[in-house]
């Protein structure tokens, strides 16, 4: 991990002072704005170009702050809060009324988590908690290393840089203020192991079937992002007969996880990218592929899918997954 340029209480007094500050998380960075301050928490929404109906996580460094927020902490809920944080848990309770609109956009209800990175607990113990949405632009993925956050807002935002995040893709959000609970976003904290440590498998939430237009569960998950420019699609047999056909190649990327794709040499400039099984890999360097390819002017990303049994067996498939459909290309 790199050093901060200053030390991180200079960065809380700036916090405090209403200012907005970017800082490492283990999943992705953080634009960080203190919670209670709502000229600093509508900032956050300027800045990220974000929908007022996109409700913020509130990050906390104690387990003792959360009853700043919520007066409904049910047992199951204690159970997952000593188990998993700090981590990449991201927990839905009912609120209570002082917590501010802008934060939970209007909803009777706040997004909790506790992140698992010394830097951004030290700033939160300095400053207090931060409301904190990932630090891109809204509709660009979310930013895994520093110069993810520069390249959407240049070096205006004063940045607590920790290096490139370990897990690379956002916390999982689980919704506890709702029977049964139900995970809204997956990611790395899967429901086995939520299972594991409290005895419920939630179900994770397909918004296909149960969300009204009106009323969207998780209000984040209804809009596309995590996109690049290039186009994105799934691998099919017919990609492969073009690419082996195609006289120029040198605009596309292949993104490849498990196959050996029969694929005859010449490529014709073809970039491919295999993460050979190492899924932790592919997930931490997801998000740095798409905007590499940006940066590479492809045209178009090709991604091998995940057969139904790799996703039964590992769940954190099923967050790539996830993440990779809201991004193909409509
Ligand atoms: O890993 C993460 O969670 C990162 C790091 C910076 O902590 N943060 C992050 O924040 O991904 P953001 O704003 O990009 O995504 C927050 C998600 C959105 O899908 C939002 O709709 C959902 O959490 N959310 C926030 N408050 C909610 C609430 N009260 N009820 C349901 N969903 C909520
Ligand atoms: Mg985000």
């Amino acid at each position: 991990m790199s050093k901060p340029s200053a030390p991180v209480e200079s960065y809380a007094e700036l916090l405090k002072q209403g200012n907005l500050v970017v800082f490492p998380t283990e999943t992705v960075y953080g634009l960080g704005a203190s919670a209670w301050n709502p000229a600093a928490v509508q900032l956050i929404f300027n800045t990220k170009g974000r929908p007022a109906d996109n409700p913020l996580i509130v990050h906390i460094s104690s387990i003792d702050m959360v009853k700043q927020f919520t007066d409904h902490v049910s047992g199951r809920a204690r159970v997952l809060m000593q188990k998993f944080w700090p981590g990449p848990l991201t927990l839905v309770f009912k609120k209570k009324a002082r917590v501010l609109d802008a934060v939970t956009s209007g909803l009777d209800t706040v997004a909790l988590r506790m992140p698992d990175h010394p830097l951004a607990l030290s700033l939160i113990e300095h400053a207090g908690p931060l409301v904190a949405p990932s630090a891109n632009k809204s509709g660009r993925p979310s930013p895994t290393r520093p110069e993810h956050v520069y390249s959407d807002f240049g070096n205006r935002i004063p940045l607590l840089d920790g290096g490139n995040c370990d897990i690379g893709l956002e916390s999982t959000v689980l919704d506890l203020s709702v029977n049964p609970p139900v995970i809204l976003r997956p990611g790395f904290i899967t429901a086995s192991a939520i299972e594991d440590a409290c005895g419920f498998r939630p179900e994770v939430f397909s918004p296909k079937e149960t969300d009204s237009p009106f009323q969207p569960k998780s209000p984040g998950m209804k809009y596309t992002h995590y996109a690049p420019k290039a186009g994105i699609r799934w691998l099919s047999e017919k990609d492969i007969t073009l690419l082996n056909r195609q006289s120029d190649n040198s605009r596309t990327l292949l993104i490849l996880h498990e196959a050996d794709i029969p694929l005859e040499e010449p490529l014709r400039g073809l970039r491919i990218t295999h993460f050979k099984g190492d899924y932790r890999r592919f997930a931490r360097e997801l998000y740095d592929c798409f905007r590499k390819a940006d940066i590479d002017e492809h045209r178009e990303i090709i991604i091998e899918p995940f057969s139904t049994e790799l996703m039964q067996q590992d769940e954190l498939i099923g967050a790539l997954h996830n993440r990779i459909s809201r991004a193909v290309s409509k």
